[in-house]
């Protein structure tokens, strides 16, 4: 099911819930949810008082936490109602109504970032908007920076596959989840990409420009 704009706001209020339901029966979508958002938590946090942009930050579940721990939060996301309930959390956060299938904003893009991160928003991209998307951002890293993504993502397209047979009943045919195997051959040429599995559907993407001279 294609979520818009407002799919998302009526989706706001219940989402922390859903995903707490999904991510406890081990089950697709989020079977490994919290892992998934720890793991680029304890990325983040290795450097201290960082710049963070977040993609998508929907109820603000991790921007929230870095923000409590002094780091600089930028994010946009199309739906006012997440927006509601993570400024709620994060009242000094710079957080913009945007639509991501139009670039970044232009108020987010004379700066520079330590992290870009981004969790369960980018599977609406298909993989040719998400290379397109990842190379633009490269060129908002700082130089130590990285892009971290957090979803639903596989090794490879077998796995994909066997996951959307285990799963038919509620699989999303309008999403797009990011196969490693695949994303590898697309990037290789322009960044470092390292792929880490975390559980039968999810994993988490290390993202940083190649390494100069
Ligand atoms: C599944 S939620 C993930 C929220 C959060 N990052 C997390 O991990 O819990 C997807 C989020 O991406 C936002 N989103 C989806 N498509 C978008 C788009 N085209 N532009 C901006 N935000 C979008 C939604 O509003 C929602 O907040």
């Amino acid at each position: 099911m294609i979520l818009n704009q407002q799919g998302f706001d009526l989706w706001a209020e219940g989402y922390d819930q859903t995903v707490q339901l999904s991510e406890e029966n081990h089950q697709y979508p989020f079977a490994g949810y919290k892992d998934i958002l720890n793991r680029i938590f304890n990325e983040v946090m290795q450097v201290p008082t960082s710049t963070v942009l977040d993609i998508g930050f929907g109820t603000g579940v991790l921007t929230a936490k870095l923000y409590e721990h002094g780091h600089s939060i930028y994010g946009f996301d199309f739906s006012s109602k997440m927006i509601t309930i993570a400024q709620t959390k994060m009242p000094q956060a710079n957080l913009i109504e945007w639509d991501l299938s139009n670039g970044l904003p232009a108020a987010l893009m004379n700066k520079q970032y330590d992290a870009i991160i981004s969790t369960y928003a980018l599977h609406h991209f298909s993989d040719e908007q998400k290379v397109t998307y990842i190379t633009q951002l490269l060129h908002q890293l700082t130089p130590n920076g990285k892009i971290l993504i957090g979803d639903i993502a596989f090794q490879t397209r077998a796995q994909l596959e066997q996951c959307r047979l285990d799963s038919k009943d509620y699989w999303d045919d309008d999403e797009f989840y990011f196969v490693h195997e695949e994303l590898k051959t697309f990037l290789q040429d322009h960044c470092q990409l390292q792929f880490y599995p975390i559980s039968h559907c999810g994993g988490v993407f290390v993202i940083s420009n190649c390494a100069r001279g």
